[in-house]
């Protein structure tokens, strides 16, 4: 891409596989914490965005980001005060981060269909420390919406679309409400967790894959949890319990 950009090329950003757009303050203030290349960001308001950053912050530098007028935004992106460009960062193949041997677990959305929910389900696993989050289906998980439901927590840890299931020999446990009761402590080092899609739950290919089939236990009469709920209940008891 051509440097410097304009807010105009936000639009073809959102069409470029290399490019990412982050849209709201918190999606670019972890995506500066966690090294990303900011190629461009715009405000239509940089006190209230300096008020921001002075607040909640400090440690991030917006100093590039280019005042624009309000119409000219809101064109852009309707809801945001600050939108940015970002490089979309080079992880390495899948298979290798499958092949090693860290003990951090890794979280696979079988087929997630709310990018607003996929992006929690980010954030939830940086904030517990997991390795990576892969997904598979037809949603990007670097869409603009993921990334704002992620707070732009993509740049804390690996996250890829797999084509298929991924076949690596490391432990899969599937999160299935008619599974087995879980004990935390008995989640083995390095596993993929894996859960399913929200209206479906997990399909007979994972189960089959699936070296065990777990369930939060939940009170009666409730059929199941939220996919970020319950992808942040087990990585944070799982947590909780090393
Ligand atoms: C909204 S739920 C899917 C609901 C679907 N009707 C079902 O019965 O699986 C999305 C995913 O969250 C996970 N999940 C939700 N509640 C769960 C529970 N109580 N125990 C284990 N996993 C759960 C599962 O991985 C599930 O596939």
């Amino acid at each position: 891409v051509a440097t410097p950009l304009v807010l105009a090329d936000v639009a073809r950003a959102r069409r470029n596989g290399s490019l990412v757009v982050l849209e709201g303050f918190h999606a670019l203030k972890h995506a500066q914490r966690f090294g990303a290349e900011v190629l461009g960001a715009w405000s239509a308001d940089r006190a209230e965005l300096d008020a921001l950053r002075a607040r909640l912050a400090p440690d991030v530098d917006l100093r590039s980001v280019v005042e624009v007028e309000r119409d000219a935004l809101a064109a852009v992106v309707p809801r945001a005060q600050v939108v940015a460009v970002a490089r979309r960062p080079r992880l390495v193949h899948p298979d290798v981060l499958l092949a090693a041997t860290d003990p951090a677990p890794l979280v696979l959305l079988e087929d997630p269909r709310h990018l607003g929910n996929l992006g929690a389900c980010v954030r939830v696993a940086a904030g517990a420390g997991a390795g990576g989050v892969l997904t598979t289906g037809h949603q990007d998980p670097w869409h603009p919406d993921a990334l704002r439901g992620a707070a732009g927590l993509h740049f804390a840890l690996p996250v890829y679309r797999l084509s298929a299931l991924p076949t690596a020999p490391r432990p899969l446990l599937a999160f299935d409400p008619e599974g087995e009761t879980l004990d935390p402590r008995a989640i083995p080092p390095g596993a993929i967790l894996a859960f399913g899609t929200e209206r479906d739950g997990c399909s007979e290919a994972l189960l089959e894959r699936a070296d065990a089939r777990l369930a939060l236990p939940m009170a009666r009469g409730v059929s199941s949890l939220n996919l970020a709920t319950a992808v942040a209940a087990v990585l944070f008891a799982q947590r909780l319990a090393r």
